[in-house]
Formats: C-alpha cells, sequence, structure tokens
C-alpha cells in the first residue's frame, strides 16, 4: 500500500506571540493519494496554518507529520525545502504572477530552482498551460488576462513539477462566481487526472466540490 500524502499525528501550532495564539489545536488527518479534501471554516478559524504547515512553510509546534510516508519533522530546512520543491504546488487566493513576464514565463520561472535548462522550462511551461487551457494564452502579459486565466496560469505554475499534492487557499476567493466556477472545474479535471487535492475556503459551495470535507473552528479541526 502506498503512504498517505498528508498524514498528521497529533499536529498542533502555536504562535508564541507574545501573547501566544494556538492557530491548530492538535489534530490527526490523513489524506489519501488522490483525494479531494476541502477544509472550511471561518476567518481567522486557522485554515491557512493548516496550510502553511501541510505546504511545509511552517513547522507545526506539536506533533509529527510526514509527507508521502517521509517524517518531515527530522529533515533539516534545505531538504524541507527541496521536498517542498518536488512534491508540493501551491495555489493561492491573489494568484501571485510577475507582472511584466508572459504566461509562459510565469510559469517557467517557478523551476528556476530544479537546475532545468532554459530550454525544457519553457517546454514544460507549455505544456503545464496547456492542460489548463491555455494554450492560446501563453504569451500574453497578465494584465490582459481575465482573473480566471491568471489563476488558470497560477494553477499552471504549481504543477509544472508534477507535485503529489496541490494545495490551494481560497483559489476562487477573488473570483465571481461564474469564473470561480470555470477554476473549479479544472480543479475537478486535475482531481480526475489522479492529483491529490487539498482546497482551503470559507465558502460552502466551493467546500462541496471535495470528496470529502473538514471542517475547522477556532483551531479545532473535525472531520464531517
Ligand atoms: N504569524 C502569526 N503570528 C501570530 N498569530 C497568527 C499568525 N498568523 C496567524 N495568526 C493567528 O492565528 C489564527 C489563525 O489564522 P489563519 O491565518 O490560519 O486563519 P484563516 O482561517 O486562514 O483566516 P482567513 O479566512 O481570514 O484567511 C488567527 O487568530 C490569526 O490571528
Ligand atoms: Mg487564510
Amino acid at each position: 500500500m502506498t503512504a498517505p500524502v498528508i498524514r498528521f499525528r497529533g499536529v498542533g501550532l502555536t504562535y508564541p506571540g507574545p501573547p501566544p495564539v494556538t492557530a491548530l489545536h492538535p489534530a490527526d488527518l490523513t489524506v489519501a493519494p488522490g483525494e479531494y479534501l476541502t477544509v472550511v471554516g471561518p476567518s481567522g478559524s486557522g485554515k491557512s496554518s493548516l496550510l502553511n504547515v501541510a505546504g511545509l512553510l511552517d513547522r507545526p509546534t506539536e506533533g509529527g507529520y510526514e509527507l508521502d510516508g517521509i517524517d518531515v519533522g527530522a529533515l533539516r530546512e534545505s531538504a524541507r525545502t527541496a521536498l517542498r520543491g518536488r512534491r508540493i504546488g501551491f495555489v493561492f487566493q491573489s494568484f501571485h504572477l510577475l507582472p511584466y513576464r508572459t504566461a509562459t514565463e510565469n510559469v517557467a520561472l517557478a523551476q528556476l530552482y530544479a537546475a532545468v535548462p532554459r530550454r525544457r522550462r519553457l517546454a514544460a511551461a507549455r505544456d503545464a498551460l496547456d492542460r489548463v487551457g491555455l494554450a492560446h494564452r501563453r504569451d500574453a502579459l497578465p494584465i490582459t488576462l481575465s482573473g480566471g486565466e491568471r489563476q488558470r496560469v497560477a494553477i499552471a505554475r504549481a504543477l509544472v513539477h508534477e507535485p503529489s499534492l496541490l494545495l490551494c487557499d481560497e483559489p476562487t476567493g477573488n473570483l465571481d462566481s461564474a469564473t470561480a466556477g470555470t477554476v473549479l472545474d479544472l480543479l475537478d479535471a486535475l482531481h480526475a487526472a489522479g492529483i491529490t487535492l487539498v482546497v482551503i475556503t470559507h465558502d460552502p459551495a466551493v467546500a462541496a466540490r471535495g470528496a470529502r470535507t473538514v471542517t475547522i473552528r477556532d483551531g479545532v479541526l473535525s472531520d464531517d
């Protein structure tokens, strides 16, 4: 049997402060390969904190975390960074695209640290843009793209390393509902293609797109 993509054992996160803030009370959470999990909760409930721990951006202050069967608590920062680069793709509410770079360049830049030659980076970027339905906009600058198209570029950038886990923090938060629908349809298609997805949202309609939803309230995680 393959290891879960995410296994939290009593993972908790308290920001030191002062005053200390427990953003995540110790919780167990398992996400299997190919799962589509949504995490729903109100503002300030700990959703981004959970995502930051899952994405190796923050270390938990309690408990153990295995990513793809690897005990990441035991790893040094450099090894965590390398693992994050290979296995995890991030998508954020506010796209984070470089304004003076084309869609292709934005996606290609995500591989700068991977020591891949430029021609291969550009080819991989074009493939990723193709995958999100933006082959025809590959030379466009972000300012000329719609919000939904920008988010699809950001998703292409997250996919270009072929991560085992795609973490999305309010991916439709800046989009109107029709545009949000196209982005959510894309996430459905990626899920159908076998990608493991964790999507964080405060919107119950977005949460309902996942195959499984967990709720977080005041830092307390509960499986629905
Ligand atoms: N770096 C930090 N230092 C101290 N407290 C923090 C820090 N980051 C977040 N918090 C606190 O931790 C709690 C959870 O924050 P978090 O950002 O995870 O919430 P969220 O559910 O993502 O909210 P939103 O929906 O508004 O993005 C909040 O009380 C927040 O104020
Ligand atoms: Mg947040």
